[in-house]
């Protein structure tokens, strides 16, 4: 199971207490046609025990990884909904999420 591309436009903190979770991370890459564009800049593996700190330009896509459950701890700052967006790698989009 994975989410959609997507930032928080908002600070957030993940801490992982169960199971495996792959982090897939995007930063904006705009151009004059393409404002949405966005490139992939890597990822990070959490295992029980690790805290992932989202910063509110971070662009990522969560999938579960392996048979045991994902359990986590989320906390967020105040979301900007209007900036919450959905990305589309190929359409080179983004919508609100
Ligand atoms: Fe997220």
């Amino acid at each position: 199971m994975a989410s959609p591309i997507h930032n928080h436009a908002s600070w957030g903190l993940v801490a992982l207490l169960n199971g495996q979770e792959k982090n897939t991370f995007w930063q904006r890459s705009p151009t004059a046609d393409l404002p949405d564009r966005i490139k992939p800049v890597g990822g990070r593996l959490l295992v029980p025990g690790d805290i992932l700190c989202l910063m509110p330009d971070v662009i990522h896509r969560v999938a579960a990884i392996g048979d045991q459950p994902t359990i986590s701890f989320n906390l967020y700052g105040e979301t900007n909904y209007d900036q919450r967006l959905e990305f589309d790698p190929i359409q080179n989009t983004a919508k609100n999420f």
